[in-house]
């Protein structure tokens, strides 16, 4: 809902199609979900490297990043993980507006959340990618040792053990993290978007 009154929309002089015929391939967000520990942000960097190494326009928003600026006034209640996605759905769709393949890895354990977000884009703009990992191997990893202070109630509502996740139902993309490599996951994500003539 918006609080503002006595604002207007400005059409754009320089328009995202026109973005994209001057770049040569399109943009998307490719919206990687799951667990602490499943490997979003290590594949959405390798994805990035990937496009990059390619002369593809390509960004990253990390949540952990994210939540050190944009987002630092938010916490792990429901409430602040909707709102740090709600933003990141505005932040993402402007990377697509301005001709970027963006990636972004965020938890985003609500589907409700990752659906308002969906339905911020055109057809298929908005790449679904399930990073999933089964929640002992995650533990297993603990890569931030996060799961073990999780487990002693040092952290609150931490993802898979005090705070839901809910697995999409229908992602254009499952990477298993747990049984694929991170060039094979690269791999099957970049044959999805020449599939779709994106890149
Ligand atoms: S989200 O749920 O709102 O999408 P986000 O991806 O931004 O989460 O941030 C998750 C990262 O914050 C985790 O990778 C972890 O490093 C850290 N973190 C700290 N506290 C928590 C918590 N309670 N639950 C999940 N992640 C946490």
């Amino acid at each position: 809902m918006s609080k503002a009154t006595n604002i207007t929309w400005h059409a754009a002089a320089v328009t995202k199609s026109d973005r994209r015929v001057q770049n040569g391939h399109g943009s998307c967000v490719l919206w990687f979900t799951g667990l602490s520990g499943s490997g979003k942000s290590t594949i959405a960097n390798a994805v990035s490297s990937e496009l990059y190494r390619n002369g593809i326009n390509e960004y990253v928003l990390d949540g952990d990043n994210i939540r050190h600026g944009l987002n630092r006034d938010l916490g792990f209640s429901d409430h602040d993980r909707t709102e740090n996605i709600r933003r990141i759905g505005e932040v993402a769709k402007l990377f697509v507006d301005s001709g970027t393949v963006v990636t972004t890895a965020f938890i985003s354990p609500f589907r409700s959340d990752r659906d308002q977000v969906r339905v911020l884009f055109e057809k298929y703009e908005f790449i679904e990618v399930y990073v999933k990992c089964p929640l002992d191997e995650c533990e297993r990893r603990d890569p931030k040792q996060l799961y073990v202070k999780a487990r002693r109630g040092e952290i609150k509502d931490f993802t898979g053990i005090d705070s839901p996740y809910e697995e999409p139902e229908h992602p254009e993309i499952t990477i298993r993290s747990d049984l694929l490599t991170v060039e094979e996951a690269v791999e099957h994500i970049f044959q999805y978007m020449q599939e779709k003539n994106i890149i």
